[in-house]
């Protein structure tokens, strides 16, 4: 067994739970005694929450893809440089809100930029690193827009997008689910919350009985 951390990370689209679920992830490696860190993206770091205030503010210049794709990625960086890597080197796990495969959903699948673009920037930022467990919590987006519209506040600049953009990051998500089978676990977030939550553990027993001796 390496002494490196382990690295899960948790997706999905607006409205699908992800607070509440992770807190449920966190339960079980808090049951198993693993020292971990939780933290999310775009963030992280004082940087990279300052880069997070910029992609999420409403503002009435248009943003260009590109700018957008560049911002995550400049986040990220900062983020995997100052703290995943340095976790994961000292045997801590690192549970992250979103990661890469958010990358791909919103700026791929809601913006329409290439998947090669975003794959060459991840090669560059990553260097080959990737999570071991991805949780994504999966519903239909009617379900999942709803949910955010209770939540009252005000959208941010992703959460005003229209159904199509997210049926768009809903088909990605999806489609890296199904060609990642070793890495990801897909949840019905759309079953009452005991029934996902029930998936959740099952999902982490079965990830903690090969990486946590
Ligand atoms: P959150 O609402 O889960 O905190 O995430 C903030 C928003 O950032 C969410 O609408 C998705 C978006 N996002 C991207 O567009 N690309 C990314 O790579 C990440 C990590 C998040």
């Amino acid at each position: 067994m390496s002494s490196r951390g382990r690295f899960i990370t948790i997706e999905g689209g607006e409205g699908v739970g992800k607070s509440t679920n992770i807190a449920c992830v966190e339960q079980c490696l808090q049951e198993r005694g693993i020292r971990y860190l939780k933290t999310r993206e775009p963030g992280g770091t004082p940087l990279a929450e300052e880069l997070r205030n910029l992609l999420l503010a409403p503002r009435t210049e248009k943003v260009c893809e590109k700018t957008e794709l560049l911002l995550v990625f400049a986040a990220r960086a900062q983020h995997l440089e100052q703290v995943i890597r340095p976790a994961l080197a000292q045997g801590t796990w690192v549970l992250c809100d979103r990661f890469t495969d958010a990358t791909y959903a919103y700026q791929g699948g809601g913006r329409g930029l290439s998947l090669a673009t975003i794959a060459l920037l991840e090669e560059l930022v990553q260097e080959g690193l990737q999570p071991d467990l991805t949780l994504l919590l999966d519903v239909d987006v009617r379900t999942g827009m709803a949910r955010v519209g209770k939540r009252g506040g005000e959208a941010d600049r992703f959460e005003r997008e229209q159904l199509v953009f997210f049926e768009a990051v809903r088909a990605i998500y999806r489609d890296r689910a199904a060609s990642n089978p070793a890495r990801f676990r897909l949840v019905d977030a759309g079953q009452p919350l005991a029934s996902v939550q029930h998936d959740i553990r099952c999902a982490m027993a079965e990830f903690l009985e090969r990486n946590h001796g």
